[in-house]
């Protein structure tokens, strides 16, 4: 039965071109099937299809697990349509990966109120009662814009001057708010730097190339490129060549980016990138380990970060590039 329904729940989605794709077993009985809702932020970056893989893949060719997936193109309206679906078709499990952390509030109380356990991933989100959700696992945002600094602290001598340009993702997302957080806290404790802007990337390729392009025509006096995520910063890239201006190892601007893809420290391990800071979209299998103890009715942790570091043109190996899944 409730195959039949998630059919139509797809269908739905499909028609109203939210974009569902299911993740569905082949010959399990429908009552064994534990039919998953998840909804993802959308396809903006290299991170992004990578975890999306993850997801799929963790659940695909298991009879036990439908997984109906949702991409949101990034707009938390087409979330909240997503989950009322999930909720309607009455799913067993709810996963959210959130553009923004506020406004969760109603939507995450009426999936409670329909008695659906719901988990939030990769981001998070900002409600005051934290039982309207069961576990949040994703990356520590902060953690990854200390790292930066810190790198940035030992390649600047302290009495050095020096103009940082800094590229935002979607204003409002974890990603977003904790890597500012660092740079700015960063900021506030070194007279000597200064963020001369800060431009509004969305996480993609084409906006980051787009403001950087714009920005370039009359400011060309920057040191470091603070970039919040790897696709922005392909962009920057592609706006910097234009411009005649150099960066990378032995270049006017120094790199920082996050997320760590293969072409990110491919370039780094070229000396093209300064840094790559690690933001991991691997964890499925997490995911999947997680519903499982849940099921199980063992505890699991409110909070479960992945594992996550930093690489350098000095540190990293072409093997270790050529061996990145994503
Ligand atoms: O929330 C994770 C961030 O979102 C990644 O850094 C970025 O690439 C993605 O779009």
């Amino acid at each position: 039965m409730k195959r039949f329904f998630s059919i139509l729940l797809c269908l739905g989605l499909i028609i109203s071109m939210t974009g569902c794709t299911g993740v569905k077993p082949t010959d399990a009985p429908d009552d064994d099937v534990y039919v998953i809702g998840f909804s993802q932020v959308g396809s903006e970056s290299d991170w992004r299809v990578a975890n999306t893989k993850s997801m799929t893949a963790a659940f695909e060719g298991d009879t036990e697990y439908e997984l109906l997936m949702d991409n949101a193109r990034q707009e938390q309206e087409n979330q909240f349509t997503a989950v009322r679906r999930f909720i309607l078709e009455g799913v067993d499990f709810i996963i959210i990966a959130p553009t923004v952390e506020e406004g969760w509030e109603t939507i995450l109380t009426e999936i409670k109120d329909a008695d659906i356990p719901v988990m939030i991933m990769d981001r998070s989100v900002a409600v005051e009662d934290d039982s309207l959700y069961l576990t949040n696992i994703g990356s520590d945002f902060l953690h990854q814009g200390r790292l930066a600094v810190e790198w940035l602290e030992g390649e600047i001598p302290e009495d050095r001057d020096i103009k940082i340009l800094h590229l935002q993702g979607t204003i409002g997302a974890t990603a977003q708010i904790q890597r500012t957080k660092a740079l700015e806290d960063a900021v506030r404790s070194h007279p000597n730097w200064e963020i001369t802007s800060q431009l509004y990337g969305d996480f993609t390729e084409a906006k980051a190339y787009e403001v950087m392009t714009d920005y370039l025509a009359s400011n060309r006096d920057i040191d470091v490129l603070y970039s919040e995520n790897d696709n922005m910063t392909f962009g920057a890239m592609r706006a910097l060549d234009e411009a005649g201006i150099s960066y990378g190892n032995g270049g006017q601007v120094k790199i920082i980016t996050f997320d760590a893809t293969k072409e990110a420290l491919q370039y780094c391990h070229d000396g093209r990138i300064d840094l790559c800071v690690e933001c991991n979209p691997m964890f499925g299998p997490d995911v999947k380990t997680l519903i499982e103890k849940y099921r199980n009715g063992e505890s699991i942790p409110k909070h479960v970060y992945v594992n996550e570091s930093a690489y350098t043109t000095q540190s990293i190996t072409q093997e270790f590039v050529d061996s990145r899944e994503y």
